[in-house]
């Protein structure tokens, strides 16, 4: 047993290259070449955004990716090969390469377009989504490129879809999908923290399921509509006047990575009808003020309990759809107005810096 353990120990020992060892040349902001056009390429690296990366987190060392480095001779100015191997993603993300080659980015290297896996995700600094809204994602990745406005001309209400549809929803279809509340305070016009719904309700994450689903044993996972509404009214009483946002994303799955234009959704029927599969899986979201989040399964009936009810589909039939505010009870008459500006409020930052934005394709 020991004797396994000493020499596991002095394999990786001698064999592991340090960060520390890397960053000692590549942490200087100053350290650039010359690339092939004559203009100057940095390769400074920035501790500060690896050390907080998915990677670093997760115990994935500089060379586990610049893998063909397995020495370092001190004795030059460059101890490493100056041409090194493209990094190989795809050796520790088989699945999502294998869903990668059936979408239309992969396929365009048909076309001469390579598109590398870091052109969505980055590389350094590869942080999780998990708890990020629509927009951030699209930000960090579609729209880096593309420019949805410019099309979708059949597509009403452009900016309202590409703020609370991910687009790989309909790009990806595939997918699995859910939807997220997000806790929005309307005296205070910005989404709440966990914590602050937390305080609040004068509970904290473990006092908080228990104090809705009452009358049940201790072991609940998900809110009933009923106790949906009792959380909203208790926010009420405390004074927070919380509406919830509802997001449409996909599910973070290889599958999402078999981007495609012709089979993309577009039937309204499919999400703006009241027994859509799209809605199947609805939790709400806890963000903390750290970025850590936990998501409470909720019964789907609480997006028909507070409906807005302005929703119509061409054609005429009334439907409910995605609960955007839920607290129309507490809004009263004013709503319509409060709702529009609310929208504004929410999109208006959104709108500007896409219109700073590139040039779409
Ligand atoms: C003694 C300083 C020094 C150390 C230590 C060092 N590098 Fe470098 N590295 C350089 C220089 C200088 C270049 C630029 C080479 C050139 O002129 O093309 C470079 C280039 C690179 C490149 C770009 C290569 C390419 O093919 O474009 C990568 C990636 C890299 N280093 C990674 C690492 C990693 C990972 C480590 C640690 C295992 C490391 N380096 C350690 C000095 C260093
Ligand atoms: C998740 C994989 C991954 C890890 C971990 C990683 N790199 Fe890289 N690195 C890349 C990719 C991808 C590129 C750019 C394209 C390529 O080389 O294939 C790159 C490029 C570089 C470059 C060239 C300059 C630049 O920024 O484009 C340097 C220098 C470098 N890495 C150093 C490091 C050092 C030092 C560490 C550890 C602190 C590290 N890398 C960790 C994936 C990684
Ligand atoms: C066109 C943009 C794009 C490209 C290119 C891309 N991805 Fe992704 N990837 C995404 C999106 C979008 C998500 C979902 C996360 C999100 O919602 O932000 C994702 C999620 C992931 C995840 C986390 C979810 C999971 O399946 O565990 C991994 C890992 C991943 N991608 C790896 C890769 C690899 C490896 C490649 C290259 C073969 C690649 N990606 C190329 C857009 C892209
Ligand atoms: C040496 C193995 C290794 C390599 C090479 C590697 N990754 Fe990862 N990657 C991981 C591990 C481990 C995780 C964290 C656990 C997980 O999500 O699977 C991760 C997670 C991710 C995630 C998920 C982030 C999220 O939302 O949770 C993305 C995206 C990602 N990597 C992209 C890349 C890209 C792009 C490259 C190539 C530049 C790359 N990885 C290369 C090991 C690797
Ligand atoms: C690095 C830039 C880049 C990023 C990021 C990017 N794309 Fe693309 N996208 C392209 C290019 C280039 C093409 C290929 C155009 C062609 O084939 O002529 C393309 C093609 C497409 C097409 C097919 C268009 C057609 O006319 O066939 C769709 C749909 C698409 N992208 C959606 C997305 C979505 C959704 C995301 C985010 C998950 C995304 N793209 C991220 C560059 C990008
Ligand atoms: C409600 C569903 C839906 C959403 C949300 C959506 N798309 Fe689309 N998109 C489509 C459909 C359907 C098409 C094909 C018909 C067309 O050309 O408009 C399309 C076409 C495209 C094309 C090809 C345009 C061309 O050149 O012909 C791109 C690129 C694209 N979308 C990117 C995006 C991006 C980026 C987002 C997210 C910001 C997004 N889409 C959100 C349904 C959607
Ligand atoms: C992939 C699902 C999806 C598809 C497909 C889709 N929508 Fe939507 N739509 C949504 C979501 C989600 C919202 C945002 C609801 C909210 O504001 O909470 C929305 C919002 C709207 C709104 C604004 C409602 C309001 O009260 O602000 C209109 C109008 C609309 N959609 C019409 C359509 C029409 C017409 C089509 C077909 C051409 C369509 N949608 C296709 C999901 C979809």
């Amino acid at each position: 047993m020991f004797v396994v353990a000493a020499v596991f120990w002095s394999v990786t020992a001698v064999s592991a290259i340090e960060n520390r060892e890397c960053m000692d040349c590549h942490g200087d902001s100053s350290l650039t070449r010359k690339d092939s056009t004559g203009a100057s390429d940095s390769l400074f690296v920035d501790i500060k955004g690896f050390q907080v990366s998915v990677h670093n987190l997760n115990g994935i060392q500089c060379v586990d990716c610049h893998a063909d480095i397995t020495a370092l001779d001190m004795d030059q100015d460059v101890p490493h090969s100056l041409t090194l191997a493209p990094v190989n993603c795809a050796g520790c993300h088989e699945a999502e390469t294998a869903g990668y080659q059936q979408g239309v980015h992969h396929k365009a290297s048909s076309k001469g377009i390579t598109i590398q896996c870091y052109a969505c995700h980055g590389y350094h600094d590869v942080v999780s989504t998990e708890n990020q809204p629509v927009r951030e994602r699209e930000n960090k990745s579609c729209l880096k490129c593309h420019e949805p406005s410019r099309f979708h001309n059949w597509l009403p209400q452009k900016e309202t879809h590409f703020t609370y549809v991910q687009c790989t929803v309909c790009h990806a279809p595939d997918t699995p999908h859910q939807i997220h509340l997000r806790f929005y305070d309307l005296a205070k016009k910005q989404f709440l923290s966990a914590e602050a719904v937390f305080e609040a309700l004068g509970t904290d994450a473990e006092g908080f399921l228990p104090m809705f689903a009452k009358g049940q044993d201790g072991a609940v996972d998900a809110l009933s509509s009923e106790a949906f509404d009792n959380m909203v009214f208790a926010l009420n009483r405390r004074g927070v006047h919380a509406t919830f946002h509802a997001e449409l994303l996909s599910e973070r799955e290889p599958l999402i990575h078999q981007v495609t234009k012709v089979s993309a959704k577009r039937t309204c029927e499919d999400c703006h009808a009241p027994n859509s599969k799209f809605f199947d899986s609805v939790a709400l979201m806890f963000v903390c003020q750290d970025g850590s989040a936990r998501k409470v399964k909720i019964d789907r009936k609480v997006l028909e309990s507070y409906n807005v009810n302005n929703f119509y589909v061409p054609g005429g039939a009334r439907v409910r759809l995605i609960d955007k505010v839920g607290l129309l009870a507490v809004l009263g008459a004013g709503c319509g107005v409060m709702l529009h500006l609310l929208g504004r409020a929410v999109t208006a930052p959104i709108r500007r810096r896409r219109s700073h934005d590139g040039d779409g394709h």
